[in-house]
Formats: structure tokens, C-alpha cells, sequence
């Protein structure tokens, strides 16, 4: 390992220096940022706050919570962390990134007005509709009487989202006026994702599939990952209620290379063109829910982040270092960076408690993760797990996302599920349909 960090050949930035780095969330996303980021010959020492059971193997779990600001900018001027990569949504939004910096201190992550394109979904949809970037036809409202009147004469099913950040719970499809209503009220009236409802959009339904292409991006130059397909329902086929994500494989069968040419012209540098005129110049990761409508690819959302469970299928293709990568987007440098990807599938099945997206139990033994792991090809990333003398426990909803990388989707997805039959823990759900969509 140490005989590496020395100048390659390919790789502009600079090598020599040792870093110290810290990684803000404690997911599955968070696992395999902390399993790709501790491959990187340039790491000194990994820590990651909150993290989680299975992160505690990779790096020092340091026990604040992801939106302590405050804490984590101390924490990391104290321990001269290096770096920062703040990966979940709501740091962001609220300037995690420009406060870090504020402080001295290197962070990865867009800053707070240009998380803003995930933060606001007026904001994103008006940014699109000045731009000419391919989204559902929309309408804005911040009084629930007006947008219920507007409801009347729309055509179903018809898509009602709170404009803030509400844990992916904030979008309503709705198959008739009632349904429609009840959202916008529950929303704006009742507040039930509070101050995210006080304003609302009200968009077309598309039908197609949903492919995510996130894209490393200094602003300048965009470089998109290669492209993966989540499973949002809780249940197989597709049916039962939306969820965080069942389960991804990577990549999408159907996102050719030509669609990838499309969209780089039509949608992701019209998006970093339209953020640069705003003043908002975007740094970091840009994840673009896509839709593939039979008028071609439109935009459903976009994410400041990595996807989770996205990130499980798209980090064990990159070929280039991922520090070397956050450091060009940091430095504004991305396009002296050549990055490269392994030619493989992956697939990823998470299993979740029981009970998820309602209620679950935790604290409940996990067994067979060490079995599981026993083919090569096999990575188990914790989602939400405890480590406590020596055993893993259940500590959420998503527990694990075990994940594999094969030649095909199919050898992936054969070898994935070989791993699941392995684990086990009381009222453990999922699905077993991952990756046989087109
Ligand atoms: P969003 O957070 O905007 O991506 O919405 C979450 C999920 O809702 C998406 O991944 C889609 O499955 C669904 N969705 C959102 N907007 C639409 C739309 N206009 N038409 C159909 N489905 C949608
Ligand atoms: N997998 C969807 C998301 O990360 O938002």
C-alpha cells in the first residue's frame, strides 16, 4: 500500500500529502463511500461521524449527528482533518460545506445555495423551465385554496410534491381529485413535513423508467458515474408502499451511450450552465433522476449527493482514486483528471426490518454477514447496524445492502442473493426481484 503514493504518470494532483479525512452520514451510502475512500493510498486515517456498524471496520466512528454543524467543524479543526465529504442531503441544505470552509477547512459537497437544487423543488423546476432542460410541466402554489381549484381541472394521476427536503416522503402520486386534495391539505394545512409543505408543486405524471446518472462535477466540467436503476417500492414487482430504495443494480441496461451523449448536451451541462448564471456554481456529486419517456429523457429530480443505495452499485466500478477526484472538484481542476471504470455489473439487495417504511423493530441480532462475505465477489454495506461486543445488531430500517460485481447483472444478481440466503435476523424483508428489469 505505501509504495503507491507516489506521482503516477496520468494523475495531475499532487500525491504526497497524507490526509486525514472525515465522511459526515452513517448509512449504506456512507459505508461504501468509507470502502472506496479507504482503498486510496493518500488516506492516513478515516473517521466518520455518526457511521455505523459496519463503517466501525473501515474507519473511527465518531459519535456526533450528521446536522451538528457546530460539532463537526470543531471536531475536525481539532483532530486537523484534511478533508471533509459531507454525503447526506440535509447538511448540505442547511451549509454544512460553507461553514466547514468558513472554518478553514477543506470540505467536499456543494455549498448551501447550490444544494439548493435538491433542497427546493420550486426552485429546481423553475431553474429548469428558464433553461429549457426537459422536466414534467408544473405549477407552483403557496395557498392550499388555489392549488385545491387547480387540482379540479387537472388530469389523473397527478404528481403533488412539498417543495423542502422531507426524508423522500414528499411526493405524492395521486389517482383522482380527492386523493390530490387530501395531499395538498395534508401538506400545507396540516404541516406534516412542516415548512418543506409551505409551498407545493403540482406536476404532470410521466410514465417510463427511472435510470439515476450522477455525475462528479467542479462546476465546469461534468463527468457522469456510470448510470444505475433503484427499486423504490417496498415489495416485489414494483407494488407496496415507496421506500428509500429496495435494492439497484448498475448499470442500466437501457441508458445506452447514445442517450448518455443526449444528455449531456440536452440536460447536465444545460443544468451546470444554468447554476453557473444564477450564481449557484454546483461542486460536488450532481445525482439527475432521470425518466425515460417515450419523448426521450426528462428530469424527475435532482439530488446534491450520492444516491443511496445507488452509490453500492456505482462506487466498485470506479477504476480512479476518489480522493484525487474530490480534490480536482474542490481545486476546480476536474478536467485535467482522467476518470476510468471497471467494465462490471453490480447488484445490490437491501434487507430491511420488518415492518419498513411503517414501523420496525431494532436491536435484533444479525447473523451470517462473515458467510456472506465469503465469495469475493461479495460486499455487505450497513445501512442502519450497531456493533456491540463483537456482534451486529438491526438499527433502522434499512439494515444492510449486500451488494456484488460480476461480468453481468445476472451473475451479480445470482451471487447477491446467494450471499442474502446466508443472513439472517428476525422478520428480515426484501425484495427478490432486483435486477431482472429491463
Ligand atoms: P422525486 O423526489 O421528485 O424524485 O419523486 C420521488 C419519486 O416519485 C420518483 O422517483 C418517481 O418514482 C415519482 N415521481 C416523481 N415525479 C413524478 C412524475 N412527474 N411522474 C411520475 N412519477 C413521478
Ligand atoms: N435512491 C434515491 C436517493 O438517493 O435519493
Amino acid at each position: 500500500r505505501t509504495g503507491r503514493h507516489i506521482l503516477t504518470g496520468n494523475c495531475p494532483v499532487e500525491r504526497s500529502r497524507m490526509m486525514k479525512i472525515l465522511i459526515v452520514g452513517g448509512g449504506g451510502r456512507e459505508h461504501a463511500l468509507a470502502w472506496k475512500i479507504s482503498k486510496s493510498p493518500r488516506v492516513s486515517r478515516l473517521y466518520c461521524a455518526p457511521g455505523n456498524g459496519g463503517i466501525a471496520s473501515l474507519a473511527q466512528c465518531v459519535p456526533l449527528k450528521a446536522m451538528d454543524i457546530e460539532g463537526i467543524t470543531d471536531f475536525a479543526k481539532k483532530e486537523a482533518i484534511d478533508l471533509v465529504v459531507v454525503a447526506p442531503d440535509d447538511p448540505l441544505a442547511a451549509g454544512m460545506v460553507d461553514a466547514l470552509q468558513n472554518a478553514g477547512i477543506r470540505a467536499f459537497g456543494p455549498s448551501k445555495a447550490a444544494a439548493e437544487i435538491e433542497g427546493s423543488k420550486v426552485f429546481s423546476k423553475n431553474l429548469m423551465k428558464k433553461y429549457g432542460i426537459p422536466t414534467a410541466a408544473y405549477e407552483v402554489f403557496d395557498n392550499a385554496e388555489e392549488a385545491v381549484e387547480y387540482l379540479r381541472k387537472c388530469s389523473y394521476p397527478a404528481v403533488v410534491k412539498a417543495d423542502g427536503l422531507a426524508l423522500g416522503k414528499g411526493v405524492i402520486i395521486a389517482n383522482d381529485f380527492d386523493e390530490a386534495a387530501k395531499a395538498v391539505h395534508s401538506m400545507m394545512d396540516d404541516k406534516v413535513f412542516g415548512d418543506a409543505g409551505n409551498r407545493v408543486v403540482i406536476e404532470e405524471f410521466l410514465t417510463g423508467t427511472e435510470v439515476s446518472v450522477l455525475a462528479f462535477t467542479d462546476g465546469e466540467t461534468l463527468v457522469p458515474m456510470i448510470s444505475s436503476q433503484d427499486h423504490k417500492r417496498a415489495l416485489d414487482n414494483d407494488m407496496g408502499l415507496n421506500t428509500g430504495g429496495m435494492g439497484t443494480f448498475s448499470p442500466s441496461k437501457l441508458y445506452t451511450d447514445e442517450m448518455n451523449d443526449w444528455c449531456m448536451k440536452n440536460i447536465f451541462m444545460p443544468t451546470i450552465e444554468a447554476m453557473n448564471k444564477e450564481g449557484r456554481r454546483f461542486r460536488g456529486v450532481l445525482y439527475f433522476g432521470l425518466i425515460i419517456t417515450e419523448d426521450g429523457p426528462k428530469v424527475l429530480e435532482y439530488n446534491a449527493r450520492f444516491g443511496d443505495p445507488e452509490t453500492q452499485v456505482v462506487l466498485p466500478h470506479l477504476k480512479t482514486d476518489i480522493i484525487d477526484i474530490f480534490e480536482a472538484i474542490i481545486d476546480g481542476k476536474l478536467s485535467e483528471l482522467n476518470i476510468e471504470w471497471e467494465n462490471k455489473s453490480a447488484v445490490c439487495v437491501i434487507l430491511a426490518s420488518g415492518g419498513y417504511p411503517g414501523k420496525y423493530r431494532t436491536g435484533l441480532e444479525i447473523t451470517g454477514i462473515s458467510e456472506a462475505e465469503e465469495d469475493p465477489s461479495v460486499i455487505v454495506f450497513h445501512a442502519g447496524t450497531k456493533l456491540e461486543a463483537g456482534k451486529y445488531y438491526t438499527a433502522g430500517g434499512r439494515v444492510l445492502g449486500v451488494t456484488a460485481v460480476a461480468d453481468s447483472i445476472d451473475d451479480a444478481r445470482a451471487r447477491a442473493y446467494a450471499a442474502v440466503e446466508k443472513i439472517k435476523f428476525d422478520a428480515m424483508h426484501y425484495r427478490r426481484d432486483i435486477g431482472i428489469k429491463k
